[in-house]
């Protein structure tokens, strides 16, 4: 293992755990001598030089790397290449986005190393005791390393969260859409949190109280249990809830937004993860958010209905959202499989997904089975399982979204969640009215209802 902070420490202690002979490198001493102290009764070696470290490897050697995206993976590349020999393996388990992975896979190709891609999910506590493990590359040097993942990875009844996704930067494309899904899930709880406190003013106990609620529910699942769990925690220095403590300002590394940008690519429509990427971006100004208060000041209006049934709904609206959700990853998914060539097995992406990771929740089996059923789906929610929920909770949307903008409360990820499903479920758009202004303006020509081929017509002219 290259890369030895805490992601990579707890990696090499999970594979060590598993009867595995691991060592681990690190520029940074200190974080050798970190591995070593947490190793104790683990034969880990860890070393702060490159070629010891490689010298340690077994042949054909397999060299994992644990760190940041971007420059410092080409660097640790860059250092292995003049130690490493023809039939080695490289796998780069860090964020990298996917076009990286292509390019590096196919020039490490062409030196005879072997490179995989592997999104890796479940932060610190995943990477200790189970993450979900997103691999691709070659089918042959997954299968060399296939035990020692099926090992390490989050077991659900028993099946680890682990499959071989497809060829190239197939399992990379899988993690950032994995990530993306993550934002949104985030932003649609920050988004109930607002409606629960401003909207309605439960206190942080209440807040815990309704999360741990809808976790023991249909909504179980990670984000929605650790929510519940950060509202019960409160700050040592000032004893009071430490939510209130924290700044509302939520920045990020880049995988959602490479979601965004790779579903625009596609031309498949993702707007809830969008608009979950630029609701982090408007966070971020918070001295023009400041100022804008003040010049668009409109108080908060009483909530004028039953609290009790609003929470009902609220949770309901919540599903109907995660379902949308998780039918907008997937369908980006779908596309990138048919123009990269991924070959994505859907329900292997969900059944991978349901433990270990930042987005496992109890919906993912549903989804699993919903891919079982119709491998090929367009869209998930054209699944009879996922449609009949969706129809089920759809009004408590709707009823959501309507009392969030009468309270004037910030809930674009509910409202993109509700105009995309209106939208997909939508015989009829009014994109002729586009059609008509783009020949109207430019000259684009448009297609007829009741007949073949482009026509354009001189709008000016009286006819
Ligand atoms: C995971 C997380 C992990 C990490 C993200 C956070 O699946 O374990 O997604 O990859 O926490 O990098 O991303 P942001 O910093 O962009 O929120």
């Amino acid at each position: 293992m290259i890369g030895l902070g805490v992601m990579g420490r707890n990696m090499l202690l999970n594979m060590a755990d598993h009867g595995f002979r691991v060592a681990g490198y690190d520029k940074d001493p200190a974080k050798v001598e970190a591995l070593q102290k947490e190793s104790m009764g683990n034969a880990i070696h860890s070393v702060a030089d490159i070629r010891n470290f490689i010298g340690l490897l077994r042949r054909p050697r397999a060299v994992m790397m644990l760190v940041p995206a971007g420059s410092p993976v080409d660097s640790v590349i860059g250092d292995l290449l003049p130690l490493l020999e023809k039939g080695d393996l490289i796998i780069d388990a860090g964020n990298s986005y996917f076009k990286d992975t292509n390019l590096r896979g196919r020039s490490l190709t062409g030196k005879g190393i072997q490179f995989l891609g592997v999104g890796v999910s479940g932060g610190e506590e995943g990477a200790r005791h189970g993450p979900s493990i997103m691999p691709g590359g070659p089918k042959e040097a997954y299968e060399q390393v296939r035990e020692l993942l099926e090992a390490i990875a989050a077991k659900v009844n028993g099946d680890a969260c682990v499959a071989y996704l497809g060829p190239e930067s197939a399992g990379h494309f899988v993690k950032i859409v994995h990530n993306g899904i993550e934002y949104a899930l985030m932003q649609l709880l920050a988004e109930t949190y607002d409606l629960m406190r401003r909207g309605l003013g439960l206190n942080n106990d209440e807040l815990r109280d309704v999360y741990g609620a809808w976790n023991q529910g249909k909504l179980n699942g990670y984000l929605v249990e650790i929510t519940s769990r950060i509202f019960g925690k409160m700050d040592e220095s000032t004893g009071k809830g430490l939510i209130d403590e924290i700044r509302d300002v939520a920045e990020q590394k880049g995988t959602g937004m490479w979601t965004s940008q790779s579903a625009m690519e596609l031309q498949v429509p993702i707007p809830t993860i969008d608009l979950a990427v630029a609701m982090r971006d408007l966070s971020v100004f918070e001295k023009q958010r400041e100022t804008a208060s003040q010049i668009f000041n409109r108080p908060i209006p009483p909530f004028g209905g039953d609290r009790h049934v609003f929470l009902e709904q609220l949770g309901h609206a919540l599903y109907a959202a995660t379902i949308i959700v998780y039918a907008q990853g997937m369908a980006v998914l779908a596309a990138a499989s048919d123009k990269y060539e991924y070959h994505l097995d859907l329900e292997a992406v969900a059944r991978i997904w349901r433990g270990g990771c930042i987005i496992r929740a109890a919906l993912l089996e549903d989804i699993r089975l919903a891919y079982r059923g119709q491998p090929g789906m367009p869209n998930l929610l054209l699944a009879p399982q996922m449609s009949n929920k969706l129809m089920a909770n759809q009004e408590d949307l709707r009823r959501v979204a309507c009392a969030a903008m009468e309270l004037g409360l910030p809930t674009p990820c509910f409202m993109t969640a509700l105009g995309y499903f209106d939208g997909y479920r939508s015989a009829w758009l009014p994109a002729n009215l586009i059609q008509a202004q783009r020949d109207y303006f430019g000259a684009h020509s448009y297609e007829r209802t009741d007949a073949k081929g482009t026509f354009h017509t001189e709008w000016t002219k009286d006819a």
